[in-house]
């Protein structure tokens, strides 16, 4: 797909992320907010809030205003967390489209 296929397949959309703090879902938020930088919501989860601010204030200074970033802590190990973690958002950002669910949680048996 051409990029600016990919920016138009993106553009108006809201994705979540789930470990955005660091590696690879930190890289998944930049690659979406370069692929669509006019207009894109990015939520950012993990459980470093500071961290994530960080990133977020990265990727603004990078693409700018059109890309809207909201930094969110989220323990994905806390069903309760993960349970209430839509209804908590500003409405403007509870339309999801696309959920990178990237942090993993590893459970012995
Ligand atoms: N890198 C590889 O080669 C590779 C290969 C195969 C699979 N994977 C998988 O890909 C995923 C990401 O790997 P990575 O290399 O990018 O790891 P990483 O750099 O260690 O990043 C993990 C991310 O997950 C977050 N996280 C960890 N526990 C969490 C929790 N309980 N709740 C919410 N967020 C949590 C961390 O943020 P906080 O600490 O701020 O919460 C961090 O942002 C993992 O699921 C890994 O198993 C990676």
């Amino acid at each position: 797909m051409s990029s600016a296929a990919a920016a138009k397949r993106l553009e108006g959309k809201t994705i979540v992320i789930t470990g955005a703090s660091s590696g690879i879902g930190r890289s998944c938020a930049f690659e979406f907010a370069r692929t669509a930088p006019k207009d894109l919501k990015l939520i950012l989860t993990a459980r470093r809030i500071d961290t994530l601010k960080e990133v977020a204030a990265e990727i603004q200074k990078e693409v700018g205003e059109g890309v809207k970033v909201l930094p969110v802590q989220l323990d994905v190990s806390k069903p309760e967390e993960v349970r209430s973690f839509v209804s908590q958002l500003p409405e403007e950002f509870r339309d999801i489209h696309v959920l990178v669910n990237n942090a993993y949680v590893y459970h012995l048996l």
